[in-house]
């Protein structure tokens, strides 16, 4: 009887939404503006007052609900004592590298400065986050989901849950984000977390009423530790990961590593009670376990008796349950190649390359590397520098593709790959922790795991019919994970250890796409507010004018560019860097003159000329400014390094 009304009542709603179609969609707006201020706030998640991250006074950060190709404008304002980016962790980011949220790919935004990420949720429904990846911010919060809904008209291919819970599970430490930096800094590695949290809680409460369905959206927004989820009495039908459709399967628990997002339909049909939601760590000799409560709105009783067990340590449960993770071939999604032009087991990768993990002492002190090139991010960014060609800034060949021999060195490799290119990559993980690779612009097919080093023959077992599709693949201890990648997204790309202490002590590398050269100048113009000199495709821009010599002074300006002019091919053109209270001093002007100094603040003589229009700085340390009436004689500028 109650299911017939449910079904007449879907019934007439489907009438309704026929007739009110026409206006719905008139309603739609594909712009989402929001404006975000980021503070220091002080809380106690564990009962201890401790310094977070908030965002417009919330921690976690207010969750992004938006709608498939809904547009974002988002003005990040950063009242930190640091600069500060979000990045957008899965958020595809098509041709648009320079919203990525990254260093190299974006300019940090400096205290009391905001900046306007304007981004697209482009094909994609699911469950995402963000989170800041500058410093070591993401130890002290910042962090957030993006629930991508499926537009109306587009079907997804389980039934709309009756509600939609976002949690937000990771290790926390109760020590501040700057010690735990200066800890890393000094050449130690993370100690063990203190406790895991969820939404920002040691326990939390969901009401749900009894006999309905909820999608409970699950991400791993930890610094360095797996996590297994489960509710007790409960089973999980797993519906999307990552943006991608999995085959429907029904699981006790789930497996969810760094970087990693979920979502999960559960119905609660069992007894009128308070069941447990339970994450804990994975593969750890200790094991943090954070507790949460299902809430029947018509419970008797509450949650009693111990907590349900979960897997600790058993590695190859965790590689046999990754396994049963599969594409629904027949379920339409929003997925790399959507038109479905091609399969990718049927397409010979053009490269292949194996990025193996370590973790060597240079120059006495920890860092993290691939193939022995441990990545530090260069004052001038790299976008700006592979534009204008600045040698020097990053290397092209420092990383191999293959592992090798010999002492790890710092570096800031960029991979070149070609537009088209379908690439294997294999990560090695010949360390006893578990790693999770992360890769910013694309969907990747995670199509093997497999225990001890790699080999050609290893290829065989790949899954070449059903892989799923994700942006975040786990490595496990002393193992490797095979994925392979249609390089179809133009722009330069972070591949980044998503474990936060590794990628803070460099294990990330940039994938570059040549072959479309003037696509990095799309950045640069963005950035600068000068949008219009690109044409629509960001092919072939109008290169902005630049007419401007930057000079800098001062004993704390980095070497690179204490006395020199650095210019590029185009000779009119300085870009500079300057940290530590050095000056940069320039003489410029004609109209419409873009400007890019080295500094923190611009202040000082300045004869005749004010700096207007701000763009956010690229890299630690550099600024973009623009004066479209600047006299003719323009005059002299100051700045102070940061
Ligand atoms: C900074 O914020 C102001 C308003 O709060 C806005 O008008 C301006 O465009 C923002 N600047 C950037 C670079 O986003
Ligand atoms: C795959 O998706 C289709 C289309 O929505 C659905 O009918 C089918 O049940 C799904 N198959 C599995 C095994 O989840
Ligand atoms: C922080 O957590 C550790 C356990 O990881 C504990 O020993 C210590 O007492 C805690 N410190 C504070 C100030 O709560
Ligand atoms: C640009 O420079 C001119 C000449 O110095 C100055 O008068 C003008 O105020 C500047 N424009 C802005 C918007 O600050």
């Amino acid at each position: 009887m109650k299911q017939k009304a449910g079904f007449l009542l879907h019934l007439v709603c489907g009438v309704l939404a026929v007739f009110l179609n026409s206006s719905v969609v008139k309603a739609e707006d594909p712009y989402k503006f929001y404006t975000w201020t980021v503070t220091y706030g002080t809380l106690s998640p564990l009962g201890v007052p401790q310094q977070v991250i908030l965002i417009n006074g919330q921690f976690p950060g207010p969750t992004l609900d938006v709608v498939t190709n809904d547009n974002i404008i988002l003005n990040l304002i950063n009242k930190l004592d640091q600069p500060f980016l979000l990045t957008w962790n899965g958020i595809k980011q098509r041709k648009n590298s320079w919203q990525d949220g990254v260093l190299g790919t974006n300019c940090p935004i400096l205290p009391n400065s905001n900046y306007t990420y304007k981004f697209q949720t482009k094909d994609q429904i699911g469950s995402f986050t963000y989170f800041p990846s500058t410093q070591f911010h993401k130890a002290a919060g910042g962090f957030g989901g993006i629930n991508v809904y499926a537009r109306p008209r587009i079907p997804v291919p389980y039934p709309i849950p009756d509600g939609d819970f976002t949690l937000l599970a990771g290790d926390w430490y109760n020590t501040s984000h700057k010690a735990l930096q200066q800890s890393l800094d000094s050449g130690k590695s993370l100690p063990f977390p203190s406790c895991v949290l969820i939404n920002g809680h040691t326990s939390n409460t969901f009401s749900v009423d009894q006999g309905k369905t909820y999608m409970f959206r699950i991400s791993n927004v930890g610094l360095s530790t797996s996590l297994n989820f489960r509710i007790e009495g409960h089973k999980l039908k797993l519906v999307e990961c990552e943006g991608s459709h999995p085959i429907q399967n029904i699981y006790d628990s789930l497996d969810i590593h760094v970087g990693q997002s979920v979502s999960v339909l559960v119905t609660l049909n069992q007894a009128p009670k308070d069941y447990y939601i339970v994450a804990s760590t994975r593969f750890t000799r200790r094991v943090l376990t954070a507790t949460s409560v299902i809430h029947y709105t018509n419970s008797h009783a509450s949650v009693s008796g111990p907590v349900p067990a979960g897997p600790t340590y058993q590695i190859h449960w965790s590689m046999k349950q990754a396994r049963t993770f599969r594409w629904n071939l027949t379920a339409n999604a929003a997925r790399p190649n959507p038109q479905g032009s091609f399969h990718y087991g049927h397409v010979t990768p053009t490269r292949t390359i194996v990025l193996a993990n370590s973790a060597p002492l240079i120059n006495g002190k920890l860092r993290y590397a691939f193939n022995r090139v441990s990545y530090v991010n260069p004052d001038t960014p790299l976008k700006l520098a592979d534009y204008f060609n600045i040698p020097g800034v990053f290397s092209l060949d420092s990383i191999q593709t293959i592992p090798s021999d010999g002492s790890a060195f710092v570096g800031t490799p960029v991979m070149p790959v070609s537009h088209h290119d379908f690439v294997e990559i294999v990560f090695q993980n010949n360390e006893n922790s578990v790693q999770s690779m992360h890769l910013d612009g694309y969907d990747f097919w995670v199509v093997g795991y497999g225990s001890g080093p790699w080999t050609p023959a290893k290829r065989r077992t790949y899954n070449l019919v059903d892989a799923l599709t994700r942006h975040t693949a786990q490595v496990y201890p002393n193992s490797w994970t095979t994925i392979l990648v249609s390089l179809d997204n133009q722009g330069m790309w972070n591949l980044r250890s998503a474990i936060w202490e590794r990628q803070y002590l460099g294990q990330h590398s940039r994938t570059k796409r040549i072959g479309r050269p003037s696509t990095e100048s799309v950045f640069l113009s963005h950035e600068c507010g000068v949008e219009n000199c690109i044409d629509n495709e960001g092919l072939s821009p109008r290169r902005p004018k630049l007419s401007h010599k930057i000079q800098l002074q001062g004993s704390q300006c980095s070497s690179r560019f204490s006395t020199n002019f650095v210019t590029s091919k185009h000779e009119d053109l300085a870009i500079s860097s300057c940290k530590n209270g050095g000056v940069a001093k320039g003489i410029f002007g004609k109209l419409g003159d873009l400007i890019c100094i080295g500094s923190e603040m611009v202040t000082g003589s300045q004869a005749g000329l004010k700096l207007v229009e701000e763009c956010s700085s690229y890299a630690e340390g550099i600024f973009w400014s623009r004066n479209e009436t600047l006299g003719v004689k323009g005059g002299l500028l100051e700045a102070f390094g940061i």
